[in-house]
Parts: C-alpha cells; sequence; structure tokens
C-alpha cells in the first residue's frame, strides 16, 4: 500500500509570525523537492483567527519570493490532530498545549519542529513578536533551515 503522503500542520501561539513562515518555508521546499505534500499552519490561541500574517512576515517571506499575503489566522482544532500526520510545534510552550488539547482518538506525531528536523531537543523558535524586523529574518532562517532538514527526512521516510 503506498504511503499516505505527509500532511504537516505548523503550530505557535498566535499563526500570525512564525507558523505562517514555516509553512510557506516547508511548501516552497517540498515543492523544490517535488515532494507530495499537505501542509498549513494554526496557532493555540484564538487571538488571530481570520487575521492575516504579521506584516514583518508577509515583508521577510516577500524579500525571497514568497507571498504569504493570503494565509489567515486560525486555531488548532480536534480534527487536525487525525487528518495531519505530523503536528509541528515552534517552541515548548506550544508543544505543552499541543499535546494538552490532543483528543483520545489522535494519530498525529506531535513534536518540536527543531527536534523534528535537526534532532535538536532543546530547539525554540524564539517569538519574534515584540521584536523588529531583524527578529523576523531570525525566525525565517531558523524556520527555512529546520524545512530543508525535514523535507530530507520525509523524502527517505525517516519521521
Ligand atoms: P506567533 O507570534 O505565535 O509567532 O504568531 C505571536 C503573535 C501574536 C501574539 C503573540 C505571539 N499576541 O500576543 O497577540
Amino acid at each position: 500500500m503506498k504511503p499516505e503522503n505527509p500532511a504537516i500542520l505548523f503550530v505557535c501561539l498566535g499563526n500570525i509570525c512564525r507558523s505562517p513562515l514555516a509553512e510557506a518555508a516547508f511548501r516552497a521546499a517540498a515543492t523544490a523537492a517535488g515532494l507530495a505534500h499537505h501542509t498549513d499552519s494554526a496557532g493555540t490561541a484564538a487571538y488571530h483567527v481570520g487575521d492575516p500574517p504579521d506584516s514583518r512576515s508577509v515583508t521577510v517571506a516577500a524579500s525571497y519570493g514568497i507571498d504569504i499575503s493570503s494565509y489567515r489566522g486560525r486555531q488548532i482544532c480536534a480534527q487536525d490532530y487525525r487528518s495531519f500526520t505530523h503536528i509541528l510545534a515552534l517552541d515548548r510552550a506550544n508543544l505543552a498545549d499541543i499535546r494538552r488539547h490532543a483528543p483520545a482518538d489522535s494519530t498525529a506525531k506531535i513534536a518540536l519542529l527543531l527536534d523534528m528536523a535537526d534532532g535538536n531537543e532543546d530547539g525554540e523558535v524564539a517569538d519574534p513578536y515584540y521584536g523588529d524586523l531583524a527578529d523576523f529574518e531570525t525566525t525565517w532562517s531558523a524556520v527555512r533551515r529546520a524545512a530543508d532538514a525535514l523535507v530530507a527526512k520525509l523524502l527517505v521516510g525517516r519521521t
């Protein structure tokens, strides 16, 4: 039987700064590698449901040729735990929240993004919300590197 395509949900707190960039970086890396996939992002909180990404995330993505302006914030829901193969948290607080709300019939692998991607158990993608554009560049570098590593692992079936 053909294994299911990877379906990756990236989750941060607000779904307007970090996880939209992670989603965009993963989509670009997977598409470039010819990896059939599904991806989305969500927040653990509902503060920004329906909102576009933070303008600084839009600016940084655009500088790498990626338009994320049509993305809209949403909150993680019970169905996500069954419909995604992986739910990847940007930081430890997100990871704890995702685990706390997992339904009993969850099938997704739940992990810290940087741990899943590079085996960096302590790795978190810091929240740039109260920072400046340089912090969003740092976020992009981190999620871009992680996305490339994740695609490489998925291609060889090692996650
Ligand atoms: P994110 O950043 O979790 O990377 O989307 C944040 C966005 C909004 C807030 C906090 C963090 N907020 O408090 O509204």
